[in-house]
């Protein structure tokens, strides 16, 4: 490295105001100044906002678009809480309004410092987590594949452990985790695919909902609007910094197969594939398995069948299923659809509607199984499959 320190370029209206931040940024130490006539790339750039702000926001998104500044701190002579939230949705990382608190520049230095020494070091830094990515996928369309990643990762985030969990919606256009939560996320998806040079922990925290559950949430664009397709490898990323900060990540993956879920199913620990007691449902399951197989994805101990809406005088029984599928059905979730459906009128997940209902037990059950809680190990061993075993 030619040199180690992190590079500061100040852009101000006046000279006094540049001098009084340059003498903040040097008096922290790790920072150097870089001339504003230099060509070289600032690991951090302090701009001053004129009237035309509107002008200099957009030209202030492309220089973070394209790399060309690491992090923008601004600052401005208006007080205007609008101006802020602008600010902040450019991408920048702090705001101080005129005249300055010293207190304020030198704490947002120094938030900077750490996060580029987090950069550096991510996996020294990265909090100790279960990093388990759990993938949801149907094998139809209205099988139930949003209703149980919803309930699963809230279930999972309600658990007395403490565990940190992450829901991402993968259904472009279709997706459906906001209208079963109530949420009105300001982000999306499309933020991280837009800005991926800009992932990084913090920046993901700013982009997730917290929904009361406890979850955070990674909606879908709700429509097309110019956001270029998540590839392969910004799938990669996104799952390996979230796992590197939830102890569960749980996707939501429809019926989508295209490379970027793929890249999805292959980071995960576990795949759970929804189907139900139906032929065309099973064709499909075979398909999916056989298309999995196809690409070295189907490792029996990690995709799990689930039969949804299960009911025990249905007309194909699981023994056939099985045969059909040449796969072990994992689980079995009973038919429950006043429940499942109040909870999505309601927004509510289904612990929080009908903790004690059959099916929300048996989501409960699922959850400590998938999590690999020794209670439910025991109970399996001595009674066959969960309480709720059908058979
Ligand atoms: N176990 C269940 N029993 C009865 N109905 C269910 C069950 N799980 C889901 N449903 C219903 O099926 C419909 C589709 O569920 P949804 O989760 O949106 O499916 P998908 O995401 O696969 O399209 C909803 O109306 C939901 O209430
Ligand atoms: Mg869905």
């Amino acid at each position: 490295m030619i040199n180690s320190k992190l590079s500061v370029k100040i852009e101000t209206k006046d000279a006094k105001l540049s001098n009084e931040l340059e003498s903040m940024v040097i008096a922290g130490g790790g920072l150097r100044i870089v001339g504003s006539e230099g060509k070289e790339s600032p690991d951090l750039l302090i701009f001053e906002l004129s009237e035309n702000f509107n002008e200099e926001f957009k030209t202030l998104q492309s220089l973070l678009t394209s790399n060309t500044v690491g992090e923008i701190f601004l600052t401005a002579k208006t007080k205007d809480t609008d101006l802020l939230l602008k600010a902040f949705k450019t991408g920048a990382k702090a705001f101080f309004f005129q005249p300055i608190d010293p207190e304020e520049v030198r704490e947002a230095l120094e938030s900077f410092k750490a996060r580029a020494d987090q950069a550096q070091h991510p996996v020294i830094n990265a909090r100790h987590t279960k990093g388990e990515v759990i993938h949801v996928m149907g094998a139809k369309g209205g099988v139930g594949t949003t209703t149980i990643a919803v309930n699963l990762a809230s279930i999972l985030a309600g658990k007395k452990d403490g565990n940190s969990v992450a829901l991402v919606d993968l259904n472009t256009v279709f997706g459906e985790v906001p209208l079963f939560l109530s949420l009105k996320p300001v982000y999306h998806w499309g933020e991280i695919v837009k800005n991926i040079q800009r992932l990084d922990a913090t920046f993901l925290m700013n982009i997730l909902t917290l929904h009361s559950s406890g979850v955070h949430i990674l909606p879908s664009p709700g429509y097309l609007n110019g956001h270029p397709p998540a590839t392969p490898e910004i799938m990669g990323n996104l799952l390996d910094l979230m796992r590197k900060n939830f102890d569960y990540v749980v996707i939501d993956g429809g019926q989508s197969l295209d490379k970027a879920s793929l890249k999805s199913i292959e980071m995960s620990t576990q795949v759970l594939m929804v189907s139900l007691l139906s032929l065309p449902c099973l064709a499909n399951t075979n398909k999916l398995i056989r298309s999995l197989s196809s690409q070295g994805l189907a490792q029996k101990d990690r995709v799990k069948i689930i039969i949804n809406r299960y009911m025990k005088n249905s007309d194909i029984s699981l023994e056939e299923a099985k045969n059909s599928i040449n796969n072990d059905i994992f689980w079995e979730i009973p038919n429950d659809f006043n429940t499942t459906m109040s909870a999505i009128n309601q927004g509510k997940a289904l612990n929080d509607i009908s903790p004690k209902a059959p099916i929300t037990r048996n989501l409960i059950e699922l959850a400590e199984s998938l999590s690999g809680s020794p209670a439910i190990d025991e109970r399996k061993k001595k009674k066959g499959k969960g309480f709720f075993s059908f058979r």
